[in-house]
């Protein structure tokens, strides 16, 4: 095992999308290596319970304990959900946050989370009221012990500031979807940095196809023997990220969490960042 007690780990295995499949995916992550799962409490786009029920497994065959593992979920507001709520949607927002994170402790069969993300600000212009309440809600949950950290996700660097101004508590990660095309979310990264704030990248490899099918980069994937995807994955931990993967391959979870031997010469990073934006 890489990290017994993970304080922050080095890759998130993500469960999206992955519907029936979704407790066979997370016990076989956990088999392949993984030691952190990214889930969310928004029906849609994530089972959780059976994220749970993948956990379970997992522990029943001593692959780990809870305390092996790093454990993240979301809040995520009703615009972003299916008629399949894990809150009254006539509650406030407060008793929502509060909700949501019981049902997803009771998904996970866990008494604490490792991480509680908002899934996204309820603007995408603006940090608002509502995103300020949220916010406050979340840290009641973190005080009283049932996550150890709070995040925050799909937010531009405006929205962070704003935010920064509005709460004396920073995130502890932003989770963003990474754009080569904007240097690989450059602004966001930076802001991230200056402030001890861990940024999670995820579709580091489906929103930038046209990157990794580019000929520099194929070039030095094969100088140092690795796939395109791997490059990638080392390239974005060399620049301070924490990357997410959603593989459904059991080979590509070797080849991913392969990815953490590799580390690329300064001029290969500085490539990689330059490539598209
Ligand atoms: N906060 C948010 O709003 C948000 C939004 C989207 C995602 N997420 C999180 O991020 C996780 C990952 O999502 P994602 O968008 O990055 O990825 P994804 O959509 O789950 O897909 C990853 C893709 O990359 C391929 N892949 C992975 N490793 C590979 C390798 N070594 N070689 C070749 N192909 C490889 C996968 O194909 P194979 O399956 O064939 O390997 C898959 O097509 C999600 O599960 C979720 O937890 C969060």
């Amino acid at each position: 095992m890489r990290n017994p007690q993970p304080a922050i780990p080095d890759f998130l295995y993500g469960t999206a999308w992955k519907e029936d499949r979704t407790a066979a995916l997370t016990e076989l992550a956990i088999r392949s290596g993984f030691r952190a799962i990214d889930t969310a409490n928004q029906r849609k786009h994530y089972f959780e319970a059976a994220v749970g029920e993948g956990l379970a497994s997992a522990y029943r065959a001593g692959l780990v304990t809870r305390a092996d593992l790093f454990l993240q979920t979301k809040f995520t507001y009703q615009d972003g959900q299916d008629h399949r709520l894990p809150y009254d949607p006539a509650a406030t927002l407060s008793v929502q946050v509060a909700q949501s994170m019981a049902s997803s402790l009771e998904h996970l069969c866990t008494d604490h989370v490792d991480s509680f993300v908002l899934h996204g600000p309820a603007s995408n212009s603006h940090w608002t009221t509502d995103d300020f309440e949220t916010w406050q809600a979340m840290i009641k949950e973190r005080d009283a012990g049932r996550t150890r950290l709070l995040g925050v996700s799909n937010i531009s660097l405006a929205q962070l500031q704003q935010m920064a101004r509005a709460h004396a508590e920073p995130p502890a990660f932003v989770q963003n979807r990474c754009y080569a095309v904007r240097g690989w979310d450059r602004d966001v990264r930076a802001f991230c940095r200056e402030r001890n704030i861990i940024y999670q990248g995820f579709s580091l490899l489906t929103a930038n196809r046209q990157v990794l099918g580019h000929p520099t980069i194929a070039a030095l994937a094969a100088e140092i023997n690795a796939t395109t995807a791997q490059l990638i994955f080392a390239f974005s931990r060399q620049i301070g990220m924490l990357p997410l993967t959603g593989t459904s391959s059991a080979e590509h979870m070797q080849q991913d969490l392969a990815s953490l031997q590799i580390t690329l010469a300064p001029d290969a990073v500085r490539t990689i960042e330059s490539i598209a934006g």
